[in-house]
């Protein structure tokens, strides 16, 4: 056999015979169909909880992973939720297929919390709501829809930095994706006179993706009056708005001061598209429960709009799953339990707020002289420290507290029981 193997190749290098190497690498390719697959880099985020997993430090602490824990560092399971499992329980419902754009019980009340209860737009029926596979899956479909119907300036414009995936799904898509300012690493805050520079000179009909609230990776959100400068500045570039709204209620605890910007855009009359997730605010993370929406201007283009939609979906993974779903419309649906989920959410946004003043007022204790108050100003779940890679790396060496090199933390992972630790570590690495 290795004769006849260095037979073949000698033959090959001697005639240079194309067909002969395609048939080579072909008859390698026996031993696997997929030796020509290179090896993909690991995902940031699950890359730190995998090293966070190995370390067998007690004090080790997980500042990476987006998701709320609650103050033992434990995944959390809001009682609202619980409730609407054991409601769902004794309903006992089938496992029939849901239609492709989900349920009509399930889309119109994800849409009343996002617009308001009264928006005039979906009383006009110029919405195009559908379920979609949380918000990563929301993004998809919408960018995907973009990239086939939109028949303006195929272009996306993202504030810098955003979420890692956004510009992921892009690439997949071979949509073009541009950067405008955000973020201002001296203030660690909001860049207005630079997104405003920047989005002033945006091409016509591009694409404007924006985070609707508690921007991720940075924890800085426009101020109202921000967001009314950029509508503006919006309307006038004649921008197509991309909302992502990921955190609705885990900014500041109130489901409609979160939705501000995304109401404010709509009363200005522009016509939006919204991802939507359940899986921060209601912590169904696992079951994919998020939206998409449309805004039309008129029933009859939000009818041939839906069309087009459902088409995408049927061929990508014809409907969605049910059981999030399901749960998420009973506790919208429900004003009791509405009203505790409501509470829920404002629990969880409570305890992050008084973890970053303790973190702060740590540092600060000890004496560290550099500014801190960012911690506090910034919103939701994450918090951009100013952390250089290198005190970041020794964060993890020396304290065992992990989180993304860009110094991001989750505060979410902080709780009473380890924020001295952690604001005594911050302090040591950058004094
Ligand atoms: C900005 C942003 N958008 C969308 C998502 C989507 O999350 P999911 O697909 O879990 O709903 C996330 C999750 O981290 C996010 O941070």
């Amino acid at each position: 056999m290795a004769q006849a193997v260095r037979k073949l190749t000698a033959h090959v290098l001697k005639n240079n015979n194309v067909d002969t190497i395609i048939g080579n690498t072909a008859l390698r390719a026996n031993s696997t169909w997929w030796g020509n697959v290179e090896m993909g880099p690991p995902d940031v985020i699950l890359g730190i909880t995998e090293a966070y997993k190995k370390d067998t430090s007690p004090k080790k602490v997980n500042l990476g992973v987006g998701a709320y824990r609650d103050d033992n560092g434990n995944p959390f399971v809001l009682p609202s939720v619980r409730k609407a499992e054991e409601i769902l329980h004794k309903k006992a419902l089938n496992h029939e297929y849901a239609p492709i754009g989900g349920e009509a019980s399930y889309t119109d009340a994800v849409a009343k919390l996002a617009f308001g209860e009264n928006s005039p737009v979906l009383k006009n029926k110029s919405n195009v709501t559908v379920q979609t596979l949380s918000g990563t899956g929301a993004l998809r479909l919408g960018l995907e829809f973009i990239t086939k119907h939109y028949a303006k300036n195929k272009e996306i414009w993202m504030p810098t930095p955003t979420w890692g995936n956004h510009p992921q799904i892009c690439n997949t898509l071979n949509l073009s994706h541009k950067k405008y300012r955000y973020y201002d690493p001296k203030t660690h805050g909001f860049d207005l006179k630079g997104a405003i520079e920047d989005i002033s000179k945006i091409p016509e009909g591009s694409i404007i993706l924006l985070h609707a609230c508690a921007h991720n990776p940075t924890g800085v959100d426009p101020k109202p009056s921000d967001w009314e400068q950029l509508s503006h500045v919006i309307k006038e570039r004649k921008l197509y708005p991309f909302f992502d709204m990921a955190y609705q209620g885990f900014a500041t605890g109130d489901v409609d001061g979160d939705a501000f910007a995304v109401r404010h855009f709509v009363k200005e009359g522009h016509q939006v598209t919204l991802a939507q997730s359940f899986a921060k605010n209601m912590g169904l993370y696992g079951e994919r429960a998020g939206a998409l929406t449309f805004l039309c201007g008129d029933e009859g283009s939000a009818a041939k709009v839906m069309s087009q939609v459902k088409i995408m979906i049927r061929v990508m993974y014809s409907n969605p799953p049910l059981y999030g779903a399901r749960l998420v419309q009973e506790i919208l649906n429900t004003p009791e339990l509405k009203k505790l989920w409501l509470a829920d959410v404002k629990s969880m946004a409570d305890r992050i707020i008084s973890m970053r003043t303790k973190l702060r007022a740590g540092i600060e204790g000890a004496g560290n002289k550099l500014p801190w108050q960012h911690i506090t100003d910034q919103i939701g779940m994450f918090c951009y420290t100013g952390l250089k890679p290198d005190q970041v790396e020794r964060l993890t060496k020396d304290f065992h507290i992990y989180l993304t090199k860009d110094g991001r933390i989750s505060v979410a992972g902080i709780s009473s029981k380890n924020v001295d630790y952690v604001a005594e570590a911050m302090h040591k690495v950058t004094s």
